[in-house]
């Protein structure tokens, strides 16, 4: 019944974040395939751990206030795609991860009666939250680590006079009459080099040569973003779970008689769309964004009397952006060795498995997790050996960011973390109450826990959860700092 329900949202979304949560679980399925599939045994010595955990989380729930609003496995989601695609200026990237402005719009507008103070994501991506703040006439910060992600949000708060839009026309004009002689290099990562076909990947070289040269750092920040826009959709790969596929069908995204023309003829397409939305989307408070950590020190001193907080962390689902974002990331120069992308994937929270992280902020953890979620976990045959490690270190990363923030937030102030559930050696880790609790050992009150959704893993271990399915679910932690 679930794999039919799976396709059915997948159809009725199309390439949504709905997709990309479902892709996010489908992925930890193949995951789980991959290990021994014996359900938990009864007789084994993970049973025990199992069952304190299942009473540690109806424990939890006597104390937490969960508003199931939906358990279905509905495509309304606060992470929703589609909704950004249609918005001017949150269109300008598609970032599957990304909020649904109008989810961000009803927390802020429920949540600030002053409007001053500060709107703060500390993982803000595309840069939703900080953008929406923006647009209610609210000062908006983000901070992220991904230099991809920081870009793009820097970019969609562009503001320019007439006198610039005048002069971004005229390089548009000139883009599309030039020969594009010159080329730039070619990305210093072989197998981003594979997922292009070789004219398409010499018109890209040769549209990235022309904006390169371009001297004023608006203009030239949108072209690259156009450019940046124009990567996936000229790949011979998309973007499928915790990395890239080839795609079944593969076409230029517009017809045209040579490919330079095609990629030209795009890239002008989004450029002639971000004009039309700077000089007619309302005004706005341009927000700030920071490609820093949120994590640790890094949170500077000026961040401070925050009205609230509205972020969602990578899921603890091993995903890894910087292998989603590969392309991406190497041809826009974000990485240039492999350096660059050791240092993304160290400052980045312990949501994947593809790095080794010193132990770091171990006071903030969750004993439930290391004691009991990750020793069941460390008992199973899973294809990776780091998933136990990963979970103890996601819980202490985000015990350190609330304990980092509760003095930077007013009194009164809300604090919002959207979180997707997550599933491993047959139990679930359910972070939506785990980080409630790490909110309310770190001082601030819990709302309550909103479920958005609920979400399948399509596997035989899932089926025997039996009630403790309605832990896999997609949900918004409200705390409130007292
Ligand atoms: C789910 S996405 C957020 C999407 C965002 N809500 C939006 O509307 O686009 C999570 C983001 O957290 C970022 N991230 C991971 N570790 C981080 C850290 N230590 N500090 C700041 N950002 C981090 C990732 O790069 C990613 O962009």
């Amino acid at each position: 019944m679930h794999a039919s329900w799976m396709r059915h949202i997948g159809s009725a979304t199309g390439d949504t974040s709905c997709e990309a949560l479902s892709l996010r679980v489908r992925e930890i399925t193949k995951n789980e395939d991959r290990m021994t599939l014996s359900s938990i045994d009864p007789q084994s010595d993970a049973a025990p751990l199992a069952e304190d955990l299942y009473r540690h989380y109806r424990e939890l729930e006597r104390t937490i206030r969960v508003n199931e609003q939906s358990t279905r496995t509905t495509y309304r989601s606060p992470v929703n795609f589609i909704e950004s695609m249609q918005m001017p200026r949150h269109r300008w990237f598609p970032y599957k991860e990304g909020f649904s402005p109008s989810f961000v719009k009803e927390f802020l507008s429920a949540s600030v009666k002053i409007e001053d103070g500060l709107i703060l994501d500390p993982f803000s991506g595309s840069g939703t939250t900080p953008l929406v703040a923006g647009e209610l006439r609210l000062r908006g910060l983000g901070f992220d680590v991904s230099p991809l992600t920081s870009f793009v949000a820097k970019t969609k708060a562009v503001v320019m006079s007439a006198a610039e839009l005048r002069s971004l026309r005229d390089v548009i004009f000139d883009f599309d009459k030039s020969p594009l002689r010159s080329r730039a290099p070619e990305p210093n990562n072989a197998t981003v080099q594979r997922y292009f076909e070789t004219e398409v990947l010499e018109a890209l070289l040769r549209s990235k040569a022309f904006f390169q040269e371009i001297d004023c750092p608006k203009i030239n920040a949108l072209f690259k973003l156009a450019f940046l826009s124009a990567i996936e959709p000229f790949s011979t790969h998309r973007k499928a779970g915790n990395g890239v596929k080839k795609k079944t069908r593969y076409s230029w995204p517009v017809s045209d008689a040579d490919c330079m023309s095609a990629v030209k003829r795009f890239m002008i397409q989004k450029l002639e769309m971000f004009a039309a939305d700077i000089e007619h989307t309302p005004e706005f408070i341009p927000p700030e964004f920071r490609q820093e950590s949120c994590l640790g020190d890094a949170l500077s001193a000026e961040v401070e009397d925050v009205s609230a907080v509205l972020t969602s962390p990578p899921y603890a689902n091993c995903f890894d952006y910087s292998k989603i974002y590969m392309s991406e990331l190497w041809l826009g120069d974000f990485f240039k060795s492999k350096t660059d992308q050791q240092a993304f994937r160290q400052a980045s929270v312990r949501s994947h498995v593809h790095a080794t992280w010193a132990d770091r902020y171990n006071e903030f953890g969750i004993p439930i997790v290391d004691d009991v979620i990750r020793r069941h976990i460390e008992q199973q045959d899973l294809w990776s050996p780091r998933i136990g490690s990963m979970l103890s270190g996601y819980f202490a990363d985000l015990g350190n960011l609330l304990d980092n923030l509760r003095g930077r937030v007013r009194s009164g102030g809300r604090l919002g973390f959207v979180v997707g559930n997550s599933f491993y050696g047959g139990v679930a880790v359910a972070t939506d109450l785990l980080l409630a609790d790490l909110g309310r050992q770190s001082g601030y009150e819990v709302d309550e826990v909103r479920v958005y959704r609920g979400v399948i893993p399509s596997s035989q271990q899932y089926q025997k959860l039996g009630n403790n399915r309605k832990y896999m679910r997609e949900s918004m932690v409200v705390l409130r700092r007292p």
